[in-house]
């Protein structure tokens, strides 16, 4: 499929001849005559790069690139703009277009650009750091993120499966100085227990069984950029003391000897898991967690931002689309509006997995709600049956987990028993429903 490419340009005769020598080097072109208008085909027709003027009435380049910046921020928009106004070029630099162009523009010069945007567009999709999301919530976690990679601290990333955790990682890294330095991920709930040492610090050759060779562990090789300690709910609690050392000295200290040697590192480490429940219970380190948590993004379920929904929706139908070389589907209202009222326990991951097998399975130009999986399904049927009874219910099981509680001075075990449930059945109640002591 040609490519797509999107001129708004409000001079009539410019901008036929800039659509004749993009459609002789063989873009697909669609013009517009001015920014709103630009906008509205930039939302209906999705093209791969976006190329606009800068000075046009009632709308300017300006607005149409800040507006589709927030909805399709991997979409490179280039501006064109006339000989003399190079500054105000400059400032649309700053608000993230891609490139710009004087006029009188040059045609070849007009064909590498495009042609090296799209390249780069590309690396960037497939390395992910686009926070999709146009609600209030996603607009404070991006600010949020521009704030968090101007500093060195330590940040804490928390949020429910799904949220997006490791993507925010990865555009914190990106938005830092550190950007060009390495960006290091350990998972450390799938590494065996007797290997995360090694993994995190290094060995000399000989330290142990099979240390064949000296070997550098994640903290050396993130010299210069970024750390990311994936699930560090999950770092056992014997090797906390040695890792809240490398994290405070930035000091590492290989097994089996050799000089300790420092680096230089900025620290992220992402959990689903409550940290202060698990400092409460004595299964997290308290000086290991104050260390981490300097700084704390929140990643908020996708439930909480429903306006979300339909942005991400249409995101990964475009991204899927492409990737199977399909005819973008569009989504018809019926399937949005059970999209929308789903409870996504998996968050953004599974409404990802679940537009790549509707853009899949959909052979149609729109996707139905019959092209959705069948929780998603079945649960709006449930939830169409539901009254305000269930409603009722959430309220009474809080009710009687807090009363269970207060008779029980606080303490679980005693609680769970009382609710004739496990403790861990308690927790898990307490964590959905965000249900904590309030303090006297
Ligand atoms: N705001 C977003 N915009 C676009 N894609 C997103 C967004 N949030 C999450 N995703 C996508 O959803 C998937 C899950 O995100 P990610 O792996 O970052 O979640 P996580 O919070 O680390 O989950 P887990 O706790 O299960 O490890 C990824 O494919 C990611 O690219
Ligand atoms: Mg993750």
């Amino acid at each position: 499929m040609p490519k797509k490419v999107l001129l708004i340009e409000d001079e009539g005769r410019l901008r036929r001849l800039l659509q004749l020598v993009l459609e002789d080097a063989g873009y697909d072109v669609k013009t517009a005559s001015e920014g709103n208008k630009g906008i509205a085909l930039w939302q209906a027709w999705k093209p791969d790069v976006v190329i606009t003027d800068l000075k046009m009435q009632p709308v300017d380049g300006i607005d149409v690139l800040r507006h589709g910046n927030r909805l399709y921020p991997e979409t490179p928009c280039i501006i064109l703009t006339a000989f003399g106004t190079v500054t105000t070029a400059v400032n649309a630099m700053k608000q993230g277009a891609y490139d710009f162009l004087t006029k009188p523009v040059d045609h070849s010069h007009l064909i590498e650009v495009v042609q090296q945007a799209l390249i780069e567009r590309d690396k960037s999709q497939k390395t992910e750091h686009n926070m999709i999301g146009t609600s209030p919530e996603m607009e404070k976690v991006r600010s949020e993120i521009r704030i968090l990679a101007s500093t060195d601290s330590a940040v804490l990333i928390q949020g429910e499966s799904g949220t997006g955790k490791e993507l925010a990682a990865r555009a914190i890294h990106a938005a830092s100085t550190r950007s060009s330095g390495p960006f290091i991920r350990i998972n450390c709930a799938s590494i065996p227990r007797e290997l995360l040492e090694s993994e995190l610090f290094g060995h000399k050759k000989g330290a142990f069984t099979g240390a064949s060779k000296d070997r550098a562990g994640v903290f050396t090789r993130a010299h210069g950029g970024v750390l990311f300690l994936d699930e560090i709910g999950d770092m056992p609690l014997e090797l906390q003391p040695k890792l809240l050392h490398a994290v405070e000295e930035k000091e590492i200290r290989p097994i089996g000897g050799g000089k300790p040697h420092a680096v230089s590192i900025k620290i992220l480490s992402a959990t689903n898991q409550d940290l202060e429940v698990m400092v409460k219970e004595k299964r997290f380190r308290t000086d290991l967690f104050y260390r981490l948590n300097t700084m704390i993004l929140e990643l908020p379920p996708l439930r909480r931002r429903r306006g979300d929904i339909k942005v991400l929706a249409e995101y990964f139908i475009t991204r899927f689309a492409r990737e199977f070389g399909r005819q973008e589907p569009e989504i018809s209202k019926a399937a949005l509006d059970m999209l929308s009222g789903y409870h996504w326990p998996g968050n953004v991951r599974e409404l990802r997995n679940v537009m790549e097998r509707a853009v899949l399975v959909c052979l149609e130009p729109k996707i139905k709600p019959h092209h959705l999986t069948e929780s998603i399904q079945r649960k709006h049927k449930n939830e169409k049956m539901e009254t305000r009874s269930s409603l009722d219910l959430v309220a009474k099981e809080q009710e009687l987990l807090i009363a269970a509680l207060e008779q029980c001075n606080w303490n679980q075990t005693k609680a769970a028993k009382k609710l004739n449930i496990t403790r861990s059945a308690l927790r898990y109640r307490l964590q959905k429903y965000g249900i904590v002591k309030s303090p006297p």
